[in-house]
């Protein structure tokens, strides 16, 4: 349902005039009816991913398709109708309503909107959006200050299924939210993802907060794809040493294993995306880097897993003790 093949967006630097590769060579695919975890640290390129898929950044190559049909080559209207098959939702519901509407005048507008002109018909569908994310039908009197942000967070999702999307780009969507209902909103996306046959692609920091849900995950670093496989062997197996230092972080619930698990601590800092390492881009906080990995990038391995190195599998970075 998504297809991303060799994606690159290039930024300029304001103050420096370097030019900034924010994703370079990125392919990844989303099957209808799959949650795919896309993981990695700050600043790696994952939002700007997410962002140029629905539209709001500009690619400077590769190809975005969404149900088959490449949505960069498409112009005007159909660009237009192309794209809102795949809704991005923010890591910050607040932001993302405005303050003084209620939560029924933002669907409403959100249908009218997408060509629906029978205000009856409007009334209806605003009130099975509301069943469908789980809230109550007098939300739709409130205003988003007046809601918790995980109610908030269900708005926004109610707002992004006006268009009947086939995927959605879930940035960070329950960070900001309460510990607590934060299985919530993942059980929702969960239930859109088995009830409408979505493709989500679930853009999260840490592994932990997909390794329940997503089937298979992509890890990140520094604009390129480190690791890519299903979620059973990437979290039992690692191939990369950057998955195996991402996954030393994770907490064990298990709180005997956790009381000795050992991290793998990474040195320095990542280095800026406008001056990537030569050869392997983690390789200068690699504790396993070798001479070629300075001299030769790295291809993808091939395989159900695949890494992006050149002892993708060999390598097993010991904690430290
Ligand atoms: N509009 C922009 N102009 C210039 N540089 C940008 C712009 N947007 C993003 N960048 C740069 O691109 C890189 C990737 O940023 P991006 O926001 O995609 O990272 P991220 O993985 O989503 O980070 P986070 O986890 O903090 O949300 C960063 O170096 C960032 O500074
Ligand atoms: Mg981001």
């Amino acid at each position: 349902m998504l297809s991303i093949e060799n994606l690159s967006v290039t930024f300029k630097d304001r103050a420096s005039g370097e030019d900034i590769r924010a994703c370079d060579g990125i392919s990844l695919n989303v099957e209808a009816g799959e949650l795919v975890g896309l993981v990695g640290e700050s600043g790696c390129g994952k939002s700007t991913l997410g962002r140029t898929i629905v539209g709001l950044e500009r690619a400077s190559a590769g190809r975005v398709l969404i149900n088959g049909v490449d949505v960069l080559t498409l112009r005007g209207s159909r660009r237009r109708q192309a794209r809102l098959q795949a809704q991005y939702i923010f890591q910050d519901p607040y932001t993302a309503l405005t303050p003084s509407q209620t939560i029924g005048q933002a669907i409403d507008e959100a249908l009218q909107i997408a060509g629906e002109h029978n205000a009856r018909a409007r009334m209806l569908r605003a009130r099975s959006l509301m069943e469908e994310v789980g809230l109550p039908l007098d939300i739709l009197e409130r205003q988003p200050r007046e809601l918790s942000g995980g109610q908030r967070q269900r708005v926004c999702i109610a707002r992004s299924l006006v268009v009947e999307p086939k995927v959605l780009i879930c940035d960070e969507p329950v960070s900001s939210l309460d510990v607590s209902i934060r299985a919530q909103i993942m059980n929702l996306f969960l239930k859109l993802r088995d009830e409408k046959g979505l493709a989500i692609l679930f853009i999260a920091h840490d592994l932990a907060v997909v390794r329940q849900a997503a089937s298979r995950v992509y890890v990140m670093y520094l604009g390129q794809i480190m690791e890519a496989g299903p979620s059973a062997s990437v979290y039992s197996q690692p191939l990369h040493p950057y998955t195996q230092s991402l996954l030393s972080a994770v907490p064990d619930p298990d709180p005997r294993i956790e009381r000795q698990r050992r991290r793998i601590l990474l040195e320095g800092d990542v280095p800026s995306p406008a001056r990537p390492p030569s050869g392997c881009r983690f390789r200068t906080r690699c504790p396993a880097a070798a001479s070629i990995c300075a001299s030769e990038p790295p291809v993808m391995s091939i395989g159900e897993a695949s890494a992006h190195c050149h002892f993708a599998g060999t390598v097993r970075l010991m904690p430290a003790a």
